[in-house]
């Protein structure tokens, strides 16, 4: 297993770690003013409406892998890196590596690919507004 953070650099072969073209409005900047901005990271656009509707709060949740896989799609992808589980959906059209590589790890833990891709970036702090929750393991029935 790699180590969870490294100012190592890539292993990868350039091919392989190519920069995509974000579209105009996604750079980094663009995210961390997202996030600043005080919009509801967490939840898909569809449950944000039922929960302003119903006056609701989000609430951390505890997931297991069974739920965790539910979440695969563009429109509602979840991802775990060292234990936390995040909602990538946001974060797509500003990932430096591409829509199509983050989807990678949607609906599972992506602790490991995440650690060899680039173990210097700070996943918590980037991803700290979409936190959904932690990953738990399987309630035995
Ligand atoms: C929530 C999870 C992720 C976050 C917050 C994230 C964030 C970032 C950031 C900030 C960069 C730019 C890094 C730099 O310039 O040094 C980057 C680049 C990249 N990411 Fe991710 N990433 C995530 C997940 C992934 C995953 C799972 C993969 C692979 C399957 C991946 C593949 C890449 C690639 C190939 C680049 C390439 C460009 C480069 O060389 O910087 N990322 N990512």
């Amino acid at each position: 297993m790699p180590p969870p953070t490294t100012l190592k650099p890539p292993t990868l072969s350039p091919k392989k770690r190519e920069k995509v073209a974000l579209a105009p409005g996604h750079s980094s900047l663009d995210w961390a003013s997202l996030k600043s901005s005080g919009a509801d990271l967490r939840v898909s656009l569809f449950s944000c409406f039922w929960s302003l509707f119903l006056g609701g709060t989000t609430q951390l949740m505890r997931i297991p892998p069974s739920v965790l896989k539910l979440h695969n799609k563009k429109d509602d992808a979840w991802s775990a890196i060292n234990g936390k589980v995040y909602n990538l959906t946001p974060y797509l059209p500003y990932h430096p590596g591409g829509e199509r590589e983050l989807m990678r790890v949607a609906g599972r833990d992506g602790t490991k690919l995440f650690a060899l891709t680039h173990a210097w970036v700070n996943v918590d702090f980037m991803m700290d507004a979409c936190l959904v929750g932690f990953l738990v393991s399987e309630p035995s029935s």
